[in-house]
């Protein structure tokens, strides 16, 4: 009840902070960064004062407060010459928000669901006035700050003020540059803004900083940044192409080609670096890509195989004088071609230093899995490492590379067998690799017989599978679990479905036990059984929940708030305090969003923020995160990029470990990584079809999941809302059994996406139950009733009921 800051909220303000200016990606600076304390800036742009901390929608956070930059340079002690100008956006602003709240409101009443009025209209960031002559008075430079939000339900737009700068953003950039002022341009947004155009148009913007999206302490992480009191490290996780035209397909996308039934993935396993660098196709900043204050020099000094993996050792320098910093060391490798054509090369491992003061060295040892370098061949059925030179590109960005080892492999070495899927695609013209790019540096050195190398086939690559068998029995002699065998079916069916009594479901509003939680399972079992509930909470820059709620003292009931009181703080519907009632509050920590959090490319940080995630689960009751959010950024107007990590599969599925782990060292919380499948665009999520061939699904949109699954077993997954080659994921046992139980060995809970049962096209409630989703979120009473015809009419049968509550109940009991 007592509203004051806590302790806890301080020290996770100080983490968010610090994690914040580890994401943010310096990508330009010409003799500009840091700034000198004294120099006075002007600071201009949409997010200078109205700092975006995150995208919307069931990846926002209800937090306390936010610092904008302007409050963290201003409490820098920077002198801003642009109070004029911040002062006017902020009547814009203020403005421009009314009118959206009315707009929402007035949708909101012509919809089913309140959330799809939210959701389909993210609020737009309003234009300030044209920068003039007194904003830039006496300033030594501008600080132009462009900021986006997006969220789920609504993919980015392909317009000016969105994709492309808006015309005033141009205006004013091209107004500073006439005028000779030294721009530092700051991108606030969830993914991407094209800046080609104006880098040509322009020769007076010295600096660019990817800031992203990154959380309440943004403002503060950003201001120390750029004083030089924190050093940049981060990288990009996704390459900026120069034009949107230069990724393959980019015109097909979502909405842009007017078809939002059917998205054909032909561009195939080429997204990202992979294609850019496939094709010969230069981007704008490369994967990888982001520069610091400092110099390190990365040194190769040696490879070995390790039991089950490779190891590179490296060590790296600041060799700079004047600031400490970290660095990223990424490892590529360039795959033989055989017969499959192959990505030119890819990501097979990655460290980040500590941070280096001048002159200091730390030796970095990089493990890279085997399977890092299989490729997955369709028609065996089975990833493999074909026989060939594997050679390891070694630096700190995909595009600053250089040629340190070979992993030797004699002859097509098979890793795994897989089995064979029940539905595949029909796609027709789909991108084939052309030619091979063919650095000189490879082709002088493909004869050099003096680099370094290790044999494949040294691995232990035996002993790697069949771990999850002994961890299944383990988990088979715990107590709730024996339910599931015991009682009659038809009372375990509602266990198949969330708390369907109380609050009608809505999206992301579900949960009735702790205010502003999103869902929580049944608790059809708890008076006879004893069975509690497990209460799930969104993420995934912190933990979602409503920042207070009251309770009434007479019924000791929680007032509700509905869909809308719920988002944005309480903006959309403001309540005034009942009588009688008391208020309580739950403050949530607003980190850095997921594509902020990777581009520390950190995974000891990320751990450290599942703990602090951990912590929050603990203090308000939450047992299970909706998070990490882990899909693929396979088109930068996807509106949930925010939310994810990378392009890149494994970058994304190892931090996706780092913070599971983090989150599961806490007995009694759990993640729940998310969303699988392919849930790559949001317009239509619920309706489109994903086609794509078996080896992209499993390389690229599968793989990632499979590392999180295999390094952290998270405690559940979430199946996306589209179909994957025609069939709903919740309602795919390609996806829910065969791939992740039966080849990855999962043993936790798959729930479905909120509501995905409720349009007439949806998902199926029984073939959810018989595909291995165990439960449908947030449940209603049709899914259950649903369920319980289909058993009954016998095409649903009681073992495949008994096995989804098994693995509940298993759950349960564990946290
Ligand atoms: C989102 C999920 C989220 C759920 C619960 C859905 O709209 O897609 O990511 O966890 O709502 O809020």
């Amino acid at each position: 009840m007592n509203p004051e800051i806590s302790e806890r909220e301080k020290s996770h303000s100080s983490f968010a902070e610090l994690a914040a200016e580890e994401c943010i990606v310096l990508l330009k600076n010409e003799n500009i960064l840091p700034l000198p304390l004294f120099a006075p800036i002007a600071l201009l742009g949409s997010g200078a004062d109205k700092t975006v901390k995150g995208g919307i929608g069931s990846g926002d956070v209800n937090n306390r407060q936010n610092i904008t930059i302007y409050e963290g340079m201003a409490e820098s002690g920077i002198q801003i010459t642009s109070r004029d100008w911040l002062d006017n956006y902020e009547h814009r602003y203020q403005e421009a928000r009314l009118i959206w709240k009315e707009k929402i409101l007035e949708e909101a009443k012509h919809v089913d669901n309140p959330f799809d009025a939210y959701a389909s209209n993210p609020f737009i960031m309003p234009e300030g006035r044209p920068v003039s002559e007194k904003d830039i008075e006496g300033a030594s430079a501008a600080v132009y700050v462009i900021s986006r939000i997006s969220g789920e339900g609504k993919d980015r737009r392909l317009e000016k003020g969105d994709y492309y700068l808006s015309e005033r953003e141009e205006e004013d950039i091209l107004f500073l540059n006439s005028r000779q002022v030294p721009i530092i341009l700051l991108i606030n947004a969830g993914g991407a803004v094209e800046l080609t155009d104006i880098l040509e148009k322009t020769q007076w913007i010295k600096g660019i900083f990817n800031i992203s999206q990154l959380g309440q302490e943004g403002g503060r992480a950003v201001a120390r940044i750029l004083l030089g009191e924190a050093v940049p490290s981060g990288k990009l996780t996704t390459t900026w192409a120069k034009k949107y035209a230069d990724m393959p397909f980019a015109e097909n996308f979502s909405y842009l080609n007017g078809n939002l039934e059917l998205e054909e993935y032909k561009e195939g396993i080429y997204i990202g670096y992979r294609y850019f660098d496939s094709f010969g196709v230069k981007p704008l900043f490369p994967f990888g890509f982001g520069l610091s204050y400092t110099d390190f020099e990365i040194q190769f000094c040696g490879i070995e195989t390790d039991q089950d993996k490779i190891g590179v050792n490296v060590s790296v320098e600041n060799t700079g004088s004047r600031f400490s910093g970290s660095e990223v060391v990424q490892i590529y490798a360039v795959l033989p071609h055989g017969r499959l054509e192959k990505e030119h090369h890819r990501l097979v491992g990655y460290a980040k230093t500590n941070v280096l003061k001048p002159g200091e060295k730390q030796q970095v040892r990089i493990l890279i899995e085997g399977k890092a370098l299989a490729s997955f061949f369709e028609e065996d059925h089975a990833w493999i490492v074909e026989a060939g030179n594997y050679e390891l590109w070694i630096g700190n960005s995909s595009d600053n590379l250089k040629l340190e080892a070979l992993v030797k492999v004699n002859g097509d070495t098979v890793l795994e067998k897989t089995r064979k899927l029940e539905t595949a695609a029909e796609l027709t013209g789909v991108l084939e690799r052309s030619y091979i790019v063919n650095s000189e540096e490879t082709q002088k050195k493909a004869g050099n017989h003096d680099i370094p190398s290790v044999q494949f086939e040294d691995l232990c690559l035996t002993g790697v599978l069949g771990k999850t068998q002994k961890e299944k029995q383990e988990c088979c002699e715990k107590t709730l679990e024996s339910l599931a065998d015991e009682l009659p079916v038809e009372e375990m069916i509602p266990l198949l479905c969330g708390n369907t009594g109380g609050i009608s479901s809505n999206l992301g509003a579900a949960g009735i036990k702790v205010p502003g939680s999103a869902g929580e399972t049944s608790e059809a079992l708890y008076e006879k059984y004893g069975v509690p509930v497990l209460i799930m909470a969104d993420g995934p820059a912190g933990v979602r929940l409503q920042r207070s709620y009251e309770v009434d003292r007479k019924t000791d009931s929680v007032y509700g708030i509905g869909v809308l009181g719920s988002l944005e703080n309480g903006f959309l519907i403001t309540q005034k305090p009942h009588e009688n009632a008391d208020m309580y509050y739950q403050y949530c920590t607003a980190f850095p969003v997921g594509t902020a959090l990777a581009q520390s490319w950190n995974q000891e940080l990320l751990r450290e923020f599942g703990v602090a995630v951990a912590e929050e689960m603990e203090e308000f009751g939450v047992n299970l995160w909706l998070a990490p959010g882990m899909n693929i950024h396979r088109n930068p107007l996807c509106g949930r990029n925010f939310e994810y990590y990378s392009e890149d599969p494994l970058l994304a599925g190892s931090l996706a470990a780092a913070v599971s782990k983090g989150v599961q060292s806490k007995a009694g919380c759990g993640v729940t990584i998310k969303h699988f499948a392919c849930n790559n665009q949001e317009d239509n999520r619920m309706g489109v079809d994903v086609h794509l061939s078996e080896r992209t699904l499993r390389e690229i949109y599968c793989r990632g999941f499979e590392i999180a699954v295999k390094e952290s077993k998270p405690a559940a997954i979430m199946s996306s809302y589209n179909l994957v080659n025609g069939i709903h994921a919740a309602n795919s046992k390609d996806l829910c059994t065969t791939i992740v139980r039966n080849e990855w060995g999962f043993d936790g809970v798959i729930m479905s996406d909120w509501n995905t049962t409720v349009p007439e096209d949806g998902s199926i409630p029984w073939k959810c139950a018989a595909a291995g989703n165990d439960i449908i979120m947030p449940g209603n009473e049709n899914d259950h009733r649903n369920i319980l015809e289909a058993y009954r009419s016998g095409k649903l049968s009681e073992e495949e009921i008994r096995m989804c509550a098994r693995r509940i109940l298993q759950l349960i009991e564990k946290l």
